[in-house]
């Protein structure tokens, strides 16, 4: 009798110091941060989306090209500075270099990918973690960005010659094509520090 309720208690005791280990402080990124992270992803791709769909109308797709090329890093720059938390995009398959994604980032979108092909809704899917590194504490917030039909001009299968020609004359390496409309194509990416 008196064993049985010392096992109860053990088993009590056990289950309350996992619930609390699960819910450590922390490492729980704080919901306003999250809020601002998410804020700031949205506010670069509409205003990415915004000045595209211009550039398109305005100039044609290889004028366009400029407008990513020259103004898409801007732009982020500009997000950065209006909420204070750095905001770029990034792929597993990358056009410029300089979008390739850390092993953070790389793991997230390899976990987006197959959330996705196996039947989760794109604009449901966020990731909001605290990672300790050499920079300090950060937060790290990605959220997908999935290939639309005019993303096709310059990331398609059936890319024009002269829109092909002027990609892979400012991108040599260019990884970024192939993709059809509803496909994952990469993600936002937003960093915070936080305080020691
Ligand atoms: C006019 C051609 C063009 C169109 C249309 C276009 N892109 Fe791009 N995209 C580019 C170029 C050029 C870059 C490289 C930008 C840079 O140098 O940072 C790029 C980069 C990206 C990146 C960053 C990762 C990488 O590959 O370097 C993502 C993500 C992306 N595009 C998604 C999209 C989506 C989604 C759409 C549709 C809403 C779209 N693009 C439409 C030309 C285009």
């Amino acid at each position: 009798m008196s064993r049985q309720l010392v096992v109860l208690t053990l088993a009590a005791a056990f289950v309350l110091t996992a619930c609390a280990r699960e819910e450590t402080p922390a490492q729980a990124p704080a919901p306003e941060d999250i809020t601002a992270a998410r804020d700031a992803a949205n506010a670069l791709g509409a205003q990415l989306k915004t000045r595209l769909l211009n550039a398109i109308e305005t100039g044609g797709p290889i004028a366009a090209i400029d407008v990513c090329n020259l103004e898409a890093p801007e732009i982020a720059a500009n997000v950065s500075d209006e909420t204070g938390l750095r905001a770029r995009r990034t792929a597993l398959r990358w056009r410029n270099p300089a979008n390739a994604p850390d092993d953070f980032e790389r793991t997230a979108m390899e976990s987006f990918l197959s959330q996705i092909e196996t039947g989760a809704d794109p604009a449901t899917l966020e990731l909001a973690e605290i990672v300790t590194g050499p920079q300090g504490r950060q937060l790290r917030y990605m959220k997908p960005i999935m290939t639309g039909g005019p993303c096709i001009l310059c990331h398609g299968t059936d890319i024009s010659d002269e829109v092909k020609t002027a990609i892979l004359a400012r991108y040599p390496d260019d990884q970024a094509t192939g993709f059809a409309p509803g496909e994952f194509r990469g993600a936002f990416t937003i960093t915070k520090d936080l305080e020691k």
